[in-house]
């Protein structure tokens, strides 16, 4: 039987109206400044999520815009997965409820939760089924509402997230001699982390959704490190280099983060898509929203090798490499 390969075929973002910038959380009263955030992470400004924004409405209008970019109906969908950490509700998953809205009667679909790392963990997962004939297409979709889970009154960790959607299409097909596809990804988690970066609160627990809470400098510390290694294993497996790179679209958490790492990994700056900037810490959504920013400014394009790379909570890292 021939290789399948999942191939991107479709990529689309929502990202909620409301634009709330640096200045306007000092404004708010949060004793900060744009001039400290800017400096500490590159963030300027981040979405905000109105009321009725559930994250299963942003994830569903980023859907159907990657659909759309694909030129398929919600009927040629076969797997959801919903990579998230604020899901509408304990259960039923997001994804179902994303399912629902778009239509979508047949397949299956789950939540994934692996915070920042969600979506590179949902890209691998959803490619082994692709690639042994378990689906035929998936919506691979990160969407996070983390406006709702910060604690607005804590400085250090608020003026860090903003809320969105971004989504793909990846669809099995035979490899052939343009090799596209995910061509290969690598996980990684160690809960040993636990206490640098969690929600004080759950079902199981407390009852209560909880708060985030980070120690920002230790979550700093590691991040470097263990991304450089997942993404150097990547280009091991594939038997590929930092200079065959085409884009690098990594977690966009903090601008610092991003530059010392793809500099550690000889990635040169003008390959790194960078939109930390307008959306802040977007956890799961980050990568496909940069995703879909990169590709509709005409940046990705058919053939281009990417590497997309996350840590988050847990904590869990990984990295994907696909060709376009
Ligand atoms: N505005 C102004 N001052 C602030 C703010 C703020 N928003 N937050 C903290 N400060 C103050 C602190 O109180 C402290 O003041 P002090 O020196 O008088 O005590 C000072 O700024 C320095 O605080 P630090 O925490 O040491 O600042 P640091 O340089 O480490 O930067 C930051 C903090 C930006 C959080 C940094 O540690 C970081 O980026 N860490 C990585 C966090 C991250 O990326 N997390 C997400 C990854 S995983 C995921 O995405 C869920």
């Amino acid at each position: 039987m021939a290789l399948l390969r999942s191939v991107v075929v479709g990529c689309g973002a929502y990202l909620p109206e409301t634009i709330v910038t640096n200045a306007a959380l000092a404004e708010r009263g949060i004793e900060t400044s744009d001039e400290w955030i800017v400096q500490r992470t590159g963030i300027r400004q981040r979405h905000i999520a109105g009321p009725d924004e559930t994250t299963s409405v942003l994830g569903t209008k980023a859907a159907q815009a990657a659909l759309d970019e694909a030129g398929l109906s919600p009927a040629d969908i076969d797997l959801v997965i919903c990579a998230t950490s604020t899901p509408d509700h304990t259960f039923p998953s997001t994804a179902t409820q994303i399912q629902a809205a778009l239509g979508i009667e047949g397949g299956f679909a789950f939540d994934l939760q692996a915070v920042c790392a969600g979506f590179v963990y949902a890209v691998a997962t959803a490619d082994r089924f692709l690639s042994t004939g378990g689906a035929k297409r998936a919506l691979v979709i990160g969407a996070e509402t983390f406006s709702r889970i910060v604690d607005w009154e804590d400085r250090t960790t608020c003026v860090l997230f903003g809320d969105g959607a971004g989504a793909i299409v990846l669809e099995a097909r035979e490899n052939d001699a343009s090799d596209r596809g995910v061509l290969t990804s690598c996980l990684r988690s160690d809960g040993r982390h636990r206490s640098k970066l969690y929600v004080d609160g759950g079902p199981g627990s407390t009852g209560t959704t909880g708060k985030l809470r980070m120690e920002g400098r230790e979550v700093f510390r590691f991040a470097v490190g263990s991304v450089t290694d997942v993404i150097e294993e990547a280009f091991r497996t594939s038997g590929t280099t930092a200079d065959d790179l085409t884009w690098f679209v990594p977690h966009q958490a903090n601008r610092r983060i991003i530059e010392a790492s793809a500099d550690k990994l000889g990635i040169a700056r003008e390959k790194v898509v960078l939109t930390v900037d307008r959306h802040g810490n977007t956890s799961a959504a980050s990568i496909p929203l940069a995703l879909a920013a990169a590709r509709s400014d005409g940046r990705i394009k058919e053939g281009d090798l990417v590497m997309i790379e996350a840590i988050g909570g847990g904590f869990t890292w990984g990295a994907a490499l696909i060709r376009w």
